[in-house]
């Protein structure tokens, strides 16, 4: 029998409608992200026939580029960055949706040069008045540029006018109410899409498959099975060279408000009612609401954070965090963290969840891994007849898929146990590696889809849920206040004395 659950969850996770004619308005398109993922994402979403014969780009920054210098920049992103040019055709037809408007984010004139402009291109292109603002610019100009999008009326239409707001949303709790709150003087929460590039990730919506498309694991998700839950996610890279947004973020502000509260959110909450935005994102709300530094009087046995030294990676030698260019020499910014998080509700009593994060580690590994509990009682008594604890990991990246760890009898006449895995990996199952994820966010979000976006009271229920570490944090001040660990290795010894003192350990990756 087809269950209830079957139709929505593949109507719902896998649409291929395409968007309506519209304008994408990048704010910051001289930046990274803007030809390293936004434009080779567009490019991409064109060519799988998922954008509208008039998708138009336009970039907007500051350099007096022209639209063809700004053309030649993203052609050279789609070449290193993308799935590449394809037909040469292809491309000059996308080519000519692409545009260059300068402007300076706090001047008025600025917005109403790019309004008519703007204007001009619907008549020209046929984009019907649709767009999608993009706010691709270091995140202390997000309120100007909110507030001069209002002031030019370019939200007012809340049916054909979107916005999309990069991370970190806000600094803290008071500052992202308070960006909410200019948020809301000009547009309505349904044109706001607070973008977290990870929700974006096929094997984080594949938790939601995982979790609710399969009858047997739910029985055993909560406190009565599992142990533990570990989320991951490490990077190689250092600062790289991005100083001079780093330094004002840090590894807390940068990743673990967002990426990995987003992913421990569809870990740890209820089934939603239905797949409907408001559904998943109420309950995401829930899970945050129950949620707390698990000991907030001890605040180091519940967040930790760290700072890379200088060390060595894949056998070259690379310089610390305050060595790097742009950093100040005696910067306290955390390159790492790691926090233990206690859930208050029925199901997850008692399991804490620890989450870290980290720059200049072994090993580039984004995962979430479930530990269930030992067995009540061992009957094998030897050394040889141990038995490891059940793991379920999820793997975001490398070699995304999910495997389980179970104890098999090693062949022989002896007994004797081994670990084992069962495995499930998307590249052989598919046969194909997962997309980016900005190409489903983007289409997603031309869309009108909002349920893979933060929600104004789930952004600020995150931040307050890490509002003690970063208070306590603040306070200490002076280079010696934060942990350093080497460049190349896991982790600053304070954090594993995080998990060690509960009789755990952190997964070597
Ligand atoms: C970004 C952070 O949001 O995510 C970067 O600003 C980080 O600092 C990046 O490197 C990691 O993303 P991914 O998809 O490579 O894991």
């Amino acid at each position: 029998m087809a269950t209830l659950l079957e139709n929505p969850l593949r109507v719902g996770l896998r649409q291929e409608r395409v968007p309506e004619p519209q304008i994408l308005i990048i704010f910051g398109a001289s930046g990274d992200l803007t030809k390293r993922k936004l434009v080779p994402a567009i490019y991409q979403m064109k060519r799988d026939r998922r954008m509208p014969q008039e998708i138009t780009v336009v970039g907007v920054a500051r350099r007096e580029w022209s639209h063809d210098y700004f053309r030649e920049e993203m052609r050279e992103g789609i070449e290193e960055f993308g799935g590449g040019i394809g037909s040469d055709e292809f491309w000059q037809d996308f080519a000519q949706g692409l545009y260059y408007c300068p402007g300076d984010i706090d001047k008025p004139e600025s917005y109403q040069k790019l309004k008519a402009f703007l204007a001009e291109l619907d008549g020209k292109r046929g984009t019907r008045g649709n767009r999608v603002f993009y706010l691709s610019v270091a995140p202390k100009f997000f309120p100007e540029a909110i507030r001069q999008l209002g002031a030019a009326e370019m939200l007012k239409d809340p049916e054909k006018t979107r916005l999309v707001i990069e991370k970190p949303f806000g600094r803290d709790l008071s500052s992202a109410q308070s960006l909410n709150r200019v948020v809301q003087q000009v547009c309505k929460e349904k044109q706001v899409y607070r973008i977290d590039h990870y929700l974006g990730k096929e094997t984080v919506q594949n938790l939601l498959v995982f979790r609710f498309a399969n009858a047997i694991f739910e029985p055993l998700w909560n406190r009565q099975f599992v142990d533990h839950v570990q989320i991951t996610v490490a990077e190689t890279v250092g600062v790289e060279d991005r100083a001079g947004y780093y330094e004002t973020a840090g590894a807390l502000r940068d990743m673990l408000q967002n990426h990995l509260m987003q992913i421990f959110c569809l870990t740890a909450m209820e089934p939603p009612n239905s797949l409907d935005a408001d559904s998943i994102r109420t309950e995401k709300l829930k899970v945050l609401q129950a949620t707390r530094l698990a000991d907030v009087h001890n605040l180091e046995l519940s967040a930790v954070r760290g700072q890379y030294s200088a060390g060595w990676m894949k056998g070259k030698p690379v310089p610390g965090y305050r060595e790097e260019p742009g950093v100040d020499p005696n910067s306290t910014t955390p390159t790492y963290v790691a926090m233990k998080f206690a859930i208050d509700n029925w199901r997850w009593q008692g399991v804490p969840f620890y989450l870290r994060t980290g720059k200049r580690l072994p090993k580039k590994v984004s995962e979430i891994s479930i530990q269930f509990r030992e067995v009540p009682f061992l009957i094998f008594q030897s050394a040889a007849q141990q038995a490891s604890p059940n793991v379920l990991t999820m793997r975001v990246y490398p070699n995304e898929g999910i495997s389980l760890r179970f104890e098999a009898k090693m062949p022989g006449p002896d007994l004797r146990t081994r670990t084992v895995d069962m495995d499930f990996s998307y590249g052989s199952s598919f046969g194909v590696t997962s997309s980016d994820a900005y190409d489903r966010l983007l289409v997603d979000c031309m869309l009108g889809d909002q349920t893979l976006f933060t929600r104004a009271d789930e952004v600020e229920e995150a931040w307050r849920v890490v509002t003690p570490a970063l208070s306590a944090w603040e306070g200490l001040t002076g280079p010696a206040s934060i942990p350093q660990y080497e460049a190349g290795t896991w982790e600053p010894e304070e954090a594993e004395h995080l998990i060690n003192q509960d009789g755990r350990r952190w997964r070597r990756l």
